[in-house]
């Protein structure tokens, strides 16, 4: 038996951080069967290349070779530019990776106490208004721009059912739907009830969790005043990517923020951050939400202990707080915190 994954670095800091998650794999070879990387292309710089961003082969490859995949950051362009569609949008869609799950913790220095954030971000990954149906008319009054914004029972009870395991499987056992259905009742509104549903005949499999609501603008509020109330939060598709953002504000950076796309027969590891060219190409980029990634992923696959071993070597670099990059107030770069973590694994 072996582990296939697949590494699409794409663009600008991707290509110095899926390196470092490449290695903290390697560091923990021994709880995994034998591993192997495929390098794949996509992007903004395979576009200008290529004309095409998502090579067919690419997602081919994912297909039929890998058993999951990490996948860095691309940098798409605010204008629209003729041919060119996001990669990330279209490899959810391609592969069905219908749930995008982004835990957000603290790290406290000192261990016996709780940390001061603890909680997981659920966004539906596949609707909602990244459907990307967008239209431009020219009207008598000028011009008018209208969006669609597709929101399905079938999607939003599967995300929720995603966010009741992950809910049930926490200490706190609660879950937040967040919506604007006192605004937009009919999608929001759907989405709401869809996840409300789920807990209906499977046999009071979820009585443990608590369901909670929140209105999204109050959400946001209350995360910046009180993340302690926040434990599993389920969110349509654009409030679940800003809700995500902000928190990643509350632990430190976006830096050191992982996430899976996670489908039923595939999972991709991704850092939450983008591409970052204000610091691309000077080393200086946080690792940690990678190598984070790639621990989540082998964790979702069921290689608890390897994930635990990253986990652990990442925590005890963060806590002390002497080996860290500029986005954390430190001096190192991502060669040397890579380093330090990648021997902290090795001393375990
Ligand atoms: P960004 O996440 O790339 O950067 C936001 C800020 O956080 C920047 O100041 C950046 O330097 C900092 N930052 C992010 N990751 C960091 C890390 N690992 N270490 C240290 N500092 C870090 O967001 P921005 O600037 O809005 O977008 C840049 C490009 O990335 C855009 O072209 C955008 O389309 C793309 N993007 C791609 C995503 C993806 O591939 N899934 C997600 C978000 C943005
Ligand atoms: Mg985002």
């Amino acid at each position: 038996k072996s582990l296939t994954i697949g590494l699409i670095p794409a663009d600008g800091i991707g290509r110095e951080v899926i390196p470092a998650a490449r290695e903290a794999i390697l560091a923990v070879q021994s709880e995994l069967p034998e591993v192997k990387f495929i390098d794949l292309l996509a992007g903004w710089e395979t576009f200008t290349r290529t004309g095409v961003a998502l090579p067919l082969e690419t997602v081919q490859t994912l297909r039929d070779e890998c058993d999951c995949a990490l996948f860095g950051s691309v940098s798409s362009p605010s204008r629209k530019v003729a041919g060119y569609s996001s990669p990330i949008v279209a490899l959810r869609k391609e592969l069905d990776l219908y749930a995008n799950i982004r835990p957000v913790c603290s790290v406290s220095a000192d261990p016996a106490r709780p940390p001061a954030v603890d909680l997981i971000v659920v966004r539906e990954n596949t609707e909602c208004l990244y459907v990307k149906d967008e239209k431009l008319i020219q009207t008598d009054n000028g011009k008018e721009a209208r969006a669609t914004r597709l929101i399905t029972e079938r999607a939003s009870s599967r995300i929720g059912k995603i966010a009741f395991e992950l809910a049930k499987a926490r200490p706190r056992k609660l879950l937040t739907i967040i919506h604007k259905s006192n605004v937009l009742s009919v999608t929001d509104g759907l989405f709401r009830e869809s996840v409300r549903a789920v807990p209906r005949g499977v046999n009071g499999k979820y009585d443990d969790v608590t369901i909670e609501e929140q209105l999204v603008d109050s959400a946001v509020y209350r995360l910046f005043r009180e993340p302690q109330i926040f434990d599993v939060m389920v969110a349509p598709n654009l409030y679940g990517d800003i809700i995500s953002d902000a928190a990643a504000a509350l632990v430190g950076s976006l830096g050191v923020i992982p996430s899976i796309n996670a489908g039923d027969a595939f999972v991709m590891g991704e850092p939450v951050h983008g591409s970052a060219p204000d610091i691309a190409g000077k080393g200086i980029a946080n690792p940690v939400a990678s190598i984070r990634s790639a621990a989540l992923m082998l964790r979702h696959l069921g290689y608890t202990s390897a994930a635990d071993k990253i986990d652990k070597a990442v925590n005890d670099t963060l806590a002390p707080a002497d080996v860290l990059t500029a986005d954390l107030g430190g001096t190192h770069s991502t060669a040397q915190v890579t380093d330090h973590i990648m021997n902290l694994i090795k001393h375990q």
